[in-house]
Order: C-alpha cells, then structure tokens, then sequence
C-alpha cells in the first residue's frame, strides 16, 4: 500500500462557471467498526456518478438537485448535509453567501448506503472552488465534506467523505486512506432493498449494543477489523471464494450488533442461495444495500436475477478490478 500524494493548493482565474465530480462508494468491509478505529475498505462506483456545477447569477444562493430547487437556504432537512457543506466552503474560499446557483445531476439513490450525502457535498464542494479558481488540497476537501457528514449522522469516520472523493478503492482508517494492491477479478453484485438506510439510528444502535454488551461488542468489532486485515490478502491474491466467505461472516457480526434488517436478510440469503461466494449489507445498514460477490460475469447476471426476483428494487454490477480513467481525479490518490 502507498501513501497518497497530496497536491499543493493552486489557484487560477476565477471563473464564471465551475464543475466537480464525485461518485457513489460502496463499502466492501468493515463498516461501522471503522466507528471505532477499525479498518476498512471501501470502492468507489464509477457507473453511479455525481457531478455539480456552481455558476455565478445575480440573487440569493440557489440550489437546483432531483431531490429539491429552490433558494438553499429552504432547502428540506433532507439536504441539511450538503448544506453545511456549502456554507463551510463559501467560508473557507472567502465567496459570498449569494450570487451563486449551485446544481447537482447523480443517478445515486439516496439514503440506500452508496454515499449520496458525501459524493453530494464533496461535489458541491468542488464545484465551488472550480469557480473561485482554487484547487483544494485533500485534506481540505476531507474537512469540507466532513461539516456536511457530521450534520447527516453525528461521529462519521470519513470513510464516505474519502471514497466519494477517490477514482480507487481504498483502505480507510482513522480518517487517512491508502491505495490497495487489489488484483482480484471478480464481480460485486449492489443490490438496493429499496427501503431508506438510516445511518445515523444505525451508528446510535451500535453504540448501545457495545454499552449494553461490552464484552461481546469488543469481540464483533475486533471481529470485523480482522476480517478487513484478511480481505486485503484475498484481494492482492486474487481469492475470490475467500473474500466472499469472509463478506458473509461480517453480515452476520453485523447483525449481530444489530444493523441488518429481515429485508436485508432475506437478500442476503436469495444472493447465497443463487451462487454468490459471499453476501453482506454495505454502509450504515437497516435497509439500503447489500453487496455479493460473483465469481464471473455469467454468475453475477444470474445473481442479480434472482435478487429482482426476491424484491430488490434496483442492482448495479461492479467489477471489482475496475479503475476509472475516465474520470480524473479532482482529489488525487496519488
Ligand atoms: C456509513 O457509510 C459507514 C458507517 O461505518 C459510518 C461511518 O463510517 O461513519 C456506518
């Protein structure tokens, strides 16, 4: 693994438009361990894109998103996240509370686990910049994204504000990211539930498990780092049965602390049951998304079959070997 390279901040011309780009995360393990110091690995979603634009026009600052338009400063508690977001980075780039209409266009369902507050923010984010003619340096960008995170569920890690930012998987913990020697070729099934994700109940209901159970609440959480430690081997190694072993093992440590649901479940166990090597929920859990793994092309279309057919509402195939030349990276890796 390697360090990432952090560019110095540069500044250009102000302009009268300004872009940025983000996308979709999915966490492969670890999640909600990583609360708690634990590592994990998480990967961005290329075919789930985000991108904003922030364009200078006379007024009050102006949001225009699938989900709401209108002034942002009556935008719906749904969007209080980005909002923070903006706010902290106007500050930051010395721009007025004014005069800008800011837009985002993403495929990324919201509320289902995939990151969709944080690819949000981070996009809006550098946007922003982009038309003041700055570049953010990472970790400026991080803190950014991060006023927005804590707004949406409380103690984030910063794994979302890190992977919606990054065109690699990565390897997260205590809020620094690390590339990974990944050569595994398989396929990641991501199957919604179609039921809202709730993060932040779900991080809270962690906590009271380990107050409640702290013996035991030690033992999952070490559970789930350890498996995370592992998963990198299997994928530098290429051992896909492995790996998906190890995936549905973390499902049931985290249901065990109390993050699954039946629907969760019940997928989960349509996936197994269609010959995925491996299934288990991703991100803040009790709803939102599942991940499986598939051995081949010809497996993941049969799996993703059968988890339409056991109710999922939508699924999304990823290689897990897939890199992004195609979007640059405005937050680089290195
Ligand atoms: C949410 O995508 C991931 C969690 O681990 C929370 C966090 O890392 O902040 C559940």
């Amino acid at each position: 693994m390697k360090e990432p390279t952090i560019p110095s901040p540069s500044s250009s011309a102000p302009r009268s438009t300004g872009t940025g780009r983000t996308r979709a995360k999915a966490i492969l393990v670890g999640e909600h361990a990583v609360v708690y110091g634990e590592p994990a690995i998480a990967l961005p979603i290329a075919s789930l894109p985000m991108r904003a634009t922030a364009r200078r026009e006379d007024g009050p600052l102006m949001l225009e998103s699938v989900l709401y338009s209108g002034t942002l400063a009556d935008a719906p508690e749904q969007l209080a996240a980005p909002r923070a977001a903006v706010e902290a980075t106007l500050d930051h780039l010395g721009l007025p509370h004014t005069g800008i209409v800011l837009a985002t266009e993403s495929t990324i369902p919201a509320a289902r686990g995939l990151g969709s507050s944080a690819a949000t923010a981070g996009a809006l984010a550098l946007a922003l910049a982009d038309l003041a003619g700055r570049t953010l340096t990472p970790q400026e960008h991080f803190d950014l994204v991060q006023v927005g995170e804590r707004v949406a569920h409380g103690n984030p890690s910063g794994l979302d504000a890190r992977t919606t930012a990054s065109t690699e998987p990565v390897w997260f913990q205590a809020g620094e990211i690390r590339s990974l020697d990944l050569r595994l070729r398989a396929h990641l099934v991501v199957a919604d539930t179609g039921v809202h994700g709730r993060t932040r109940v779900a991080v809270a209901d962690v906590r009271s498990f380990l107050e409640r159970h702290p013996a035991r609440g030690a033992e999952l959480i070490a559970e789930l780092g350890q498996i995370t430690r592992d998963a990198v081997d299997d994928l530098a190694l290429d051992r896909p049965r492995e790996l998906g072993a190890r995936m549905t093992r973390a499902h049931g440590a985290l249901a065990e602390l109390g993050v699954s649901s039946p629907e969760l479940d019940r997928l989960v166990g349509a996936a197994l049951a269609a010959g995925a090597l491996g299934a288990k929920l991703t991100g803040g859990g009790q709803g939102g998304c599942l991940l499986a793994l598939a051995a081949d092309t010809t497996s993941a279309g049969t799996i993703a079959a059968a988890l339409r057919r056991a109710g999922a509402a939508r699924t999304w195939l990823h290689r897990t070997d897939a890199r992004h030349p195609a979007a640059p990276a405005q937050v680089s890796l290195g």
